[in-house]
């Protein structure tokens, strides 16, 4: 008989898988699909946290009523309201209007701007408590760990601790709800890079002050439930928390991302040289990312990964060409910090990329290594020492600055 999965005795999972979506909030692939993770709590008062997709609220609300059997729902306590969570809450305030909403200042705000909910409300703040019966919350604030409202929420008597996105992953669950479970557990860690990269990458600092604010409660914790992706048992979440703390301190790998625009092949024979170079000098994780092909979510990935960062693009129209651009600013909206940068471009009748490239070292405040290169049209004899130059500037600096610890 069909049993609602369950995180310990009293603590339902009631989430669902997405994997109809092919674009995570209209820009990142979801190959695998992604789980919107909620949790219901049953108890002399009901209690669910956080909800799911709108698209998916039928199934959710069965999930809900199989296990309530009848019972109305008492709290819904709100962690993050980006609508791959708080979608269904006001569909949910409909089938149980009694239910109180449990979330801080700006939480309400949002409710009233998304949802029009602006009364049955209950505001907590830092340490604040709310008991149910036996289960008791507590409340931790973690602004920008993705949105301004976002709160953790701490059950002190299965030891839980839900922490909206922070922590998830993307990625359907597959027939699993446990990080014990987990089949291959670094395909699992780079896909919950790729969704801090592209979801949370920018607010590294706040990242920072959440995991802080969470070391200084002590919290003795069993459990770790994101919103997306696997529940963490207490022996797996270390590996989690250590990922969350080097990401968020942009900290990197002894390896490099050769990023390069082509139209023609040409720009692109030059990035190999330079690849090929960073391998001969001792730099054993080289990735080329062709821009017009890879992923961008991969590519910002990688480049949360390792240390160096060398960009290529040829010359369009006198600017950049423009997917470059495009990547470009993704990374720049991201604040990426501390990484070694170079350039290498081409161009046919006037040159201009490199030129271009150039100043987003210092726009980044990062490390400018080696003499650009700018190969023209298809003359590539003329800039292979060049090219193999700038890679070996680069392996030397990545070598000389990275230490051995890494990241899966
Ligand atoms: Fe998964 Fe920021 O929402």
């Amino acid at each position: 008989m069909y049993q609602v999965p369950q995180v310990c005795d009293s603590i339902y999972y009631v989430g669902v898988n997405d994997r109809m979506k092919a674009l995570f909030e209209n820009m990142w692939s979801l190959p695998s699909g992604v789980a919107y993770n909620s949790y219901l709590i049953v108890d002399e008062c009901t209690t669910l946290i956080d909800t799911v997709d709108v698209c998916y609220s039928d199934i959710f609300f069965h999930k809900l009523d199989l296990v309530l059997k009848g019972r109305p729902l008492d709290y819904l306590i709100v962690n993050h309201m980006e609508p791959d969570h708080g979608g269904s809450i006001g569909l949910l305030r409909k089938r149980y209007p009694q239910m109180q909403i449990v979330g801080n200042k700006k939480t309400f705000d949002m409710l009233r701007g998304f949802h029009g909910i602006t009364e049955g409300l209950h505001e907590v703040k830092s340490g604040d408590a709310l008991r149910i019966g036996r289960h008791e919350f507590s409340f931790l604030m973690a602004p920008m760990v993705h949105w301004p409202e976002v709160m953790f929420t701490y059950e002190q008597t299965s030891r839980t601790l839900f922490t909206a996105d922070a922590f998830g992953a993307f990625g359907a669950l597959d027939g699993i709800l446990f990080d014990s479970q987990l089949a291959d557990r670094s395909a699992y860690f780079r896909e919950m890079r790729r969704y801090y990269a592209t979801v949370i990458g920018k607010y590294g600092s706040f990242v920072q002050k959440a995991l802080t604010n969470m070391q200084r409660q002590g919290l003795d914790v069993d459990f770790v439930c994101p919103t997306h992706g696997v529940v963490w048992t207490k022996e797996g979440f270390g590996e989690a928390l250590a990922l969350y703390e080097r990401l968020s301190r942009f900290a990197s790998e002894p390896g490099a991302v050769v990023l390069y625009g082509s139209m023609y092949g040409n720009t692109e024979q030059l990035a190999d040289v330079i690849a090929q170079s960073l391998a001969a000098h001792g730099v054993e994780q080289v990735v080329c990312h062709n821009v017009s092909k890879s992923d961008p979510s991969v590519i910002l990935s990688d480049i949360f990964r390792h240390r160096g960062l060398i960009i290529g693009s040829p010359t369009y129209c006198g600017e950049l060409f423009s997917p470059i651009e495009h990547l470009l600013q993704l990374i720049r909206i991201r604040d990426v910090k501390d990484r070694l940068y170079a350039a290498f471009g081409s161009y046919t009748w006037a040159p201009g990329s490199v030129k271009r490239l150039l100043p987003f070292a210092e726009e980044m405040k990062w490390e400018l290594v080696g003499e650009a290169v700018e190969l023209k049209m298809s003359d590539l004899g003329t800039v292979l020492d060049a090219g193999w130059s700038l890679g070996q500037a680069m392996a030397e600096r990545i070598k000389a600055s990275c230490s051995p610890d890494s990241i899966q």
